[in-house]
């Protein structure tokens, strides 16, 4: 988060989102998560401007919102592709291949873990459980589980994204 940065501006939608969340907490702290969600789906990422912007909307200081939007995994602090593709690299996922799917999405994409594919299409990222074990070795893209995970199954996963 850059000194200065210049506040994004948030839609009304998001606007009047964030207030109905802010209204059902005693304390508007509680909203930030809530708040960076809807506005990151709208930006695509959560950039220093958009961290002002949340700071502004629910009276906060910039610092609190961002040591939310840094604690969390789902919030992109840099800027990613279109979609992102979150591989899950933990014990379960790991023991049923979850190494040789990254290799394979690594080789497709051309990228290293962290990346974004030259088309700005996908961001590859590794995951801790997501809470899909039985379904190991499995990744979430967007709200969808993909488990069970083969070659072939990354091929289509891949091929339907735009
Ligand atoms: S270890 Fe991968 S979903 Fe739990």
């Amino acid at each position: 988060m850059g000194e200065g940065e210049v506040v994004v501006e948030l839609s009304p939608e998001v606007v009047a989102k964030v207030a109905v969340e802010a209204a059902k907490y005693p304390e508007r702290r509680a909203a930030v998560k809530s708040a960076l969600r809807y506005a990151q789906a709208e930006h695509g990422w959560v950039s220093g401007g958009v961290v002002q912007a949340v700071a502004q909307l629910l009276e906060l200081e910039p610092i609190e919102v961002y040591e939310v939007a840094t604690f969390y995994d789902m919030f992109y602090t840099e800027p990613v592709g279109r979609h992102q593709l979150r591989v899950c690299t933990n014990v379960s996922c790991m023991l049923r291949g979850a190494g040789s799917i990254v290799e394979l999405l690594e080789h497709k994409l051309g990228v290293k873990v962290g990346g974004t594919s030259e088309d700005g299409r996908v961001t590859l990222l590794a995951a801790e459980c997501l809470g899909a074990c039985g379904g190991a070795p499995m990744l979430v893209c967007g709200d969808r589980y993909f488990e069970d995970l083969t070659e072939e199954k990354l091929d289509h996963l891949l091929a339907e994204l735009d």
